[in-house]
């Protein structure tokens, strides 16, 4: 077990906002405040933020877009979290992402925006050359009340294989597009990589995690066995996994919370075909 007392917030969304200084003490009066916290309950998006994980079997980074208002903290733990601060900004250098919603008018007040960039961003992380369809599922969590939709997407279509296609026929060579439209080309090989150490950790077998604050104590056991141990011991624990609906419901208990992660139990993660097909 490791047992770490958590001084800053519960979810991920907070952390970054109001507790990273505990970290990062030049930050304390600014924080992180690039994703914004506007429901607070996943029906917006303006929190999302990339969450990237390594496969310690195949070694293959996979990358993800989450509310950062309802992740909780400790369900980061071994992975990497890049926010709209972590790509580009204005004063040195937007990142492509970011320059085509601003090129193509796609904000207004601006709320929505970073959630907007970093649901992309993820994206074009785990895939550069998303088709339509793809970039549509993509924002299926983002919500833009002021701008609509039509600037944001027609600037992200330029991302997609078959709008490049129309385009590299009109002008007849992408790099023309690109001059035309005075676009940053995408460099999938400028991005940053999986942060070493925590590759060394993914690689490592992964180990019971107990962390405790104010108001939540956070258990990851490992096997089915632990954690039919850990329900035993402390029976009014919630199973945890995406917490998309423990963390709405949250603080609304007014009482401590303890939760139990599940999700490295393989024996839960993972069922055999004949449990799928049954009508149940
Ligand atoms: C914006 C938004 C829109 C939504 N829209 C819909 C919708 O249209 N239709 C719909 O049906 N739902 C909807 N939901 C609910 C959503 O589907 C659930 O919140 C989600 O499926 C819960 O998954 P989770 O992994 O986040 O669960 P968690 O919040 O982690 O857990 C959910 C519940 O399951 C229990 N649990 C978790 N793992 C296990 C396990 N292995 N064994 C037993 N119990 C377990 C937890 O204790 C908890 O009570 C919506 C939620 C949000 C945030
Ligand atoms: S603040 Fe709306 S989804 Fe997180
Ligand atoms: S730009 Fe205002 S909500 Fe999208």
């Amino acid at each position: 077990f490791i047992f770490h007392s958590i001084f800053c917030s519960y979810l991920l969304n907070s952390h970054f906002r109001n507790h990273l200084f505990h970290v990062v003490p030049e930050l304390e009066t600014v924080g992180l405040t690039g994703a914004k916290l506007a429901c607070g309950e996943g029906g917006c998006g303006a929190c999302t933020v990339m969450v990237s994980t390594c496969d310690p079997g195949s070694q293959h980074i996979r990358h993800y877009a989450v509310n950062s208002c309802l992740t909780p903290i400790c369900s980061v733990h071994g992975k990497a979290v890049i926010t709209t601060e972590g790509i580009g900004n204005s004063t040195t250098r937007l990142h492509p992402v970011q320059e085509r919603i601003v090129k193509f008018n796609g904000s207004q007040c601006g709320f929505c925006t970073p959630g907007f960039v970093m649901s992309m961003y993820s994206l074009l992380r785990s895939n550069p050359e998303p088709n339509q369809q793809e970039l549509s599922e993509a924002f299926q969590g983002n919500l833009c009340r002021c701008t609509g939709y039509r600037g944001i997407i027609e600037g992200y279509q330029t991302f997609c294989t078959s709008l490049l296609q129309v385009l590299k026929d009109l002008f007849k060579c992408i790099k023309c597009c690109f001059v035309f439209f005075q676009m940053k080309p995408l460099d999938p090989t400028q991005e940053p990589i999986f942060p070493p150490e925590l590759l060394a950790l993914a690689n490592s077998p992964p180990v019971p995690l107990d962390f405790q604050g104010p108001r939540v104590r956070w258990l990851r056991p490992v096997t089915l066995e632990h954690l039919l141990q850990l329900k035993n011991r402390f029976p009014d624990a919630r199973l945890v996994v995406g917490n998309t609906e423990v963390g709405q419901s949250l603080f609304n208990y007014g009482k401590f919370l303890k939760t139990l992660s599940v999700d490295i139990v393989k024996d839960i993660l993972e069922t055999d075909c004949a449990c799928l097909s049954s009508p149940f």
